[in-house]
């Protein structure tokens, strides 16, 4: 399958796959041309896995994570929204939602649990309506459960095309409003009941950049949105983003952290060493792959399996596993190339190479592991240069529909930034000092010429983010849930640089132990065979949302 996927992420996610059994990059383009992107890889494995097991669980109704035939109980609706919320055009376009109504006990106080789709296709987060924590927490509540898709995401698609000015109106400020208008204005298919806001309660719950929203709608919109939960919430947006390495480096099996370290030390010095760069490259099957940035970013590529990482075995990435045990094969295994290598000096560790390029084995083993992965991806009679490369820009000029990947793109350009880049010369990396802001964020220049209305800013001005709040981001009955292990981590209220703050029940602060990437989002049907710390955040969240419903008063009874 060589095409444009739409898949996103979250935090921040974007762009998808093309390459059966491949992740961590995106692809894009007719003539395949690929751009490979962490940012793409990141939540996008996950989407990709939900998607595929939604589709299968529609198909034969046996996923254990899905009801026997949840598209059909979960049929999707559309609510009418202004374009552009701040002035008085009349362009309209439908924004997608589904709603669970299993657990819905009328009552003049009944909550809505509604979850911000977030930068993807709102069908990703059905699971999360179904087993996940949409259905935990309408089940407590006898509320009404909805999955709400994001702006020019999926089918709520307000353009007839993505330039740079069909994209102006894609910000935090129209999003936060659609969500206002829809909260206030909705009326569910199926339900007799006014369940509006503010004259019923709604919880607004988000993972990853949709975290970020959830707080941020909590401020913006204090009088609708009654509880909100931050789960994983970017609520820092940063130009860089070097600590998202930085944790995973911290995080990971120390072997591996060590391998990787030595590994770019390595890389990096033979890199500037003329006569040995080539060889080099091509030991990894990249020896036509111009650029140095390109080359090491393609390097990068396994470092999105960290993030892909989730709890449940049905939906979780074991690929940082593999990569991390693919690197400490011993010589000779069955990556081996015959040919390749004069020799090995069992002593240093060195692999011998024709051309005077001698390497370590955990190099030879990284190259072995990137030519089988990712380069052999690469369809017949397509240079890597245009299957890696990220320099041609005629690659970026597809402005249809189909091209997805400029949503999560465009937002990061203007408003979110987290351009990875390598962490100061101190600090040890898992990631080549090659990579830069300047490499990571010339996407934005490629992608998005000026337009006629709109021009993005050289760089995204996070101001428009952190002045929401930033790492102090807090209001009464706004949670803040945070994984220890998360690479976002550094971008949320929990970060090592955020301070402190109590748990109460008013305002909820917790992290889950050995969690990556907004962990509470998913659930199983039967919250007892969970794993203790996801049932743990479970119960608590359960019970922070219960009593916070107990404070409710209808607006109608208030003096
Ligand atoms: C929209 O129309 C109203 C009433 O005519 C006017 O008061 C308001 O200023 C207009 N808003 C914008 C953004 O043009
Ligand atoms: C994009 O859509 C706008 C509005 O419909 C239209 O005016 C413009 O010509 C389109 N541009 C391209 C390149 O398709
Ligand atoms: C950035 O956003 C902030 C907040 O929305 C705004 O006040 C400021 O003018 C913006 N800066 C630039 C350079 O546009």
């Amino acid at each position: 399958m060589w095409r444009p996927a739409l898949l996103t992420i979250a935090s921040l996610a974007s762009v998808s796959v093309a390459f059966p059994g491949s992740n961590s990059f995106r692809a894009f383009g007719p003539q395949g041309i690929n751009l490979w992107k962490l940012k793409a890889a990141r939540e996008q494995r996950t989407q990709d896995i939900l998607t595929a097991q939604y589709a299968d669980s529609q198909s034969s109704g046996q996923h254990p994570l899905s009801a026997p035939n949840p598209g059909a109980e979960f049929p999707e609706h559309y609510f009418t929204q202004p374009l552009d919320h701040f002035s008085n055009g009349s362009h309209t376009f439908g924004q997608r939602y589904w709603i669970n109504t299993r657990h819905y006990q009328p009552s003049e106080d009944a909550p809505v649990i509604v979850l911000d789709g977030g930068e993807t296709s709102g069908e990703n987060r059905i699971p999360f309506l179904d087993t996940g924590i949409v259905e935990i927490l309408a089940k407590a509540t006898g509320g009404v459960g909805v999955v709400l898709e994001h702006r020019y995401y999926g089918r709520s698609v307000p353009v007839e095309n993505f330039t740079t000015d069909s994209l102006r109106w894609l910000n935090n400020e129209q999003s936060a409003a659609d969500s206002a208008h829809f909260m206030a204005n909705v009326k569910f298919p199926g339900i007799d009941e006014d369940l509006t806001a503010p004259n019923h309660p709604w919880i607004y719950y988000g993972g990853s950049y949709a975290g970020a929203r959830a707080a941020h709608m909590k401020i913006l919109y204090p009088d609708l949105v009654y509880g909100a939960i931050a789960s994983s919430g970017v609520t820092h947006a940063d130009i860089e983003n070097w600590r998202y390495m930085d944790i995973i480096r911290r995080a990971a099996d120390p072997e591996c952290s060590a391998n990787l370290v030595h590994s770019v030390e390595f890389i990096d010095t033979v890199l500037s060493v003329p006569h040995l760069r080539i060889a080099l490259k091509q030991l990894f099957g990249l020896k036509d792959l111009e650029y140095d940035e390109d080359f090491v970013s393609l390097l990068s590529s396994p470092m999105g399996y960290w993030q892909a990482k989730v709890w449940d075995p049905a939906v979780g990435s074991t690929g940082f596993e593999e990569f991390c045990a693919a690197l400490e094969k011993p010589f000779g295994g069955a990556d081996f190339v015959e040919g390749e290598v004069i020799g090995y000096n069992i002593q240093s560790q060195m692999i011998v190479l024709p051309g005077g390029l001698n390497v370590p084995k955990v190099v030879y083993n990284y190259a072995q592991y990137i030519k089988e992965n990712f380069v052999s991806q690469c369809p017949e009679g397509t240079s890597v240069e245009e299957c890696f490369g990220t320099y041609d820009d005629s690659a970026y000029q597809d402005t249809s529909l189909s091209a997805t990947w400029r949503l999560w793109q465009f937002q990061i350009c203007t408003q979110w930034g987290y351009f990875f880049n390598a962490p100061p010369p101190e600090i040890p990396s898992i990631v080549s000092r090659r990579l830069t802001v300047d490499y990571d964020a010339k996407t934005c220049k490629q992608a998005f010429p000026p337009g006629k209305h709109f021009i993005v800013p050289p760089m995204p001005n996070v101001t428009a983010v952190n002045i929401l709040g930033d790492y102090y981001i807090a209001a009464d009955r706004l949670a803040i849930i945070d994984g220890e292990v998360d690479p976002w981590r550094p971008d949320t209220p929990h970060a090592d640089e955020a301070p402190l703050r109590a748990d109460t029940i008013l305002r909820p602060f917790k992290v889950i132990p050995g969690g990556v990437h907004h962990y509470d989002e998913y659930g199983l049907r039967d919250l007892w065979e969970e794993p203790p710390e996801i049932e743990n955040i479970h119960l608590e969240m359960i019970e922070f949302v219960e009593e916070w419903l107990l404070d409710w008063q209808s607006p109608k009874w208030k003096d």
